[in-house]
């Protein structure tokens, strides 16, 4: 499990976490999951100080995915912003995962949310890889899913909503009872969407390529993060629809999400990628460079995009 530390953020002020911690049974959102979260990174880097990555864009993202959920928080972007700082201030944590939350409180208890006051939360813990370190370094293995990801008419599929990750936690759950690192899910019509909590990029004949906005993907910031990075470097970067052989033939893929930050895949359901079966996979050379490249950004001393980065 792990340590949210002493003190959280709720609604503008900071808080003992144990008490702040006690929710009521009543709260709506436990029961049909209408939540919304975030998933944000503070890095220490190389000039010893910390900062927070592309805070304000899991801010707007948060807002939007409450937007699409139909309810609003009672505080605005930049007290949460600010709460984001204050948490990590309050803690002492030079390098975290900060996880904003907000929730429908006790109130109506039907399926109408008529009275439940929206509560807004930050907290924040020490998270190391999420894939692991040799999955950052060699690859992991992924296994296509059998759950197809949200259909656009059944999911709001640009937002980060709570009760939508029942999809995310079946597949995740499926591709480990089999013996792999992470699930891949398709569309409805079979199409590459991303993994169970990442972006995916495959790289063929020197070129990038990810699935669309338009597709049933979550607009990954760390998606958009490394499109710009790619880009700056010279590489052509396409945006299209991706079938389930063109992963199998791809020259190099790799996920990215701020859990799993760039991590190389190196096998689909058994199959080595960029190389005959009877061949090691080994991570691509585009990958790396990117890899490197995100990592020189986040907790590195590459200074060119400071925009990015919020100190602490
Ligand atoms: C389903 C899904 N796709 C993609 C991502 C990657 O998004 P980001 O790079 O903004 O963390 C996440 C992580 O939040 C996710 O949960």
């Amino acid at each position: 499990m792990v340590d949210i530390g002493a003190k959280l953020w709720k609604d503008g002020q900071i808080l003992d976490a144990k008490e702040a911690s006690q929710v009521s049974l009543l709260t709506h959102t436990l029961h049909y999951g209408v939540g919304a979260f975030e998933g944000i990174r503070a890095y220490q880097r190389d000039d010893g100080h910390t900062y927070i990555f592309r805070l304000r864009e899991h801010i707007v993202r948060l807002f939007d995915s409450c937007r699409l959920a139909t309810f609003e928080p009672q505080v605005s972007i930049d007290q949460v912003t600010e709460g984001c700082l204050q948490v990590l201030r309050e803690n002492g944590l030079n390098a975290a995962y900060l996880r904003p939350l907000v929730v429908l409180g006790a109130g109506a208890m039907g399926l109408l949310p008529t009275d439940n006051p929206p509560q807004t939360y930050v907290m924040a813990w020490e998270w190391g890889t999420y894939l692991g370190k040799d999955g950052l370094d060699k690859g992991i293995r992924c296994k296509i899913s059998s759950f197809s990801r949200l259909h656009t008419n059944v999911n709001m599929t640009k937002g980060k909503l709570t009760g939508q990750y029942i999809n995310s936690v079946m597949a995740k759950r499926e591709a480990q009872m089999a013996g792999y690192d992470e699930a891949l899910l398709l569309d409805v019509n079979g199409y590459v969407c991303e993994g169970s909590g990442e972006n995916i990029f495959i790289v063929k004949g020197g070129r990038l390529y990810t699935p669309p906005a338009s597709a049933s993907i979550l607009p990954g910031i760390t998606r958009d993060t490394i499109m710009t990075l790619a880009r700056e470097d010279g590489l052509v970067v396409e945006e299209a629809m991706l079938t389930r052989d063109q992963l199998y033939l791809a020259d190099e893929v790799f996920l990215v999400g701020t859990a799993a930050e760039v991590t190389p895949v190196r096998e689909v359901d058994n199959r080595p990628i960029g190389c005959l079966p009877s061949v090691s996979p080994v991570v691509g050379p585009v990958t790396k460079s990117l890899q490197a490249r995100y990592f020189g950004l986040v907790r590195g001393a590459d200074e060119s995009h400071p925009e990015w980065l919020t100190r602490v």
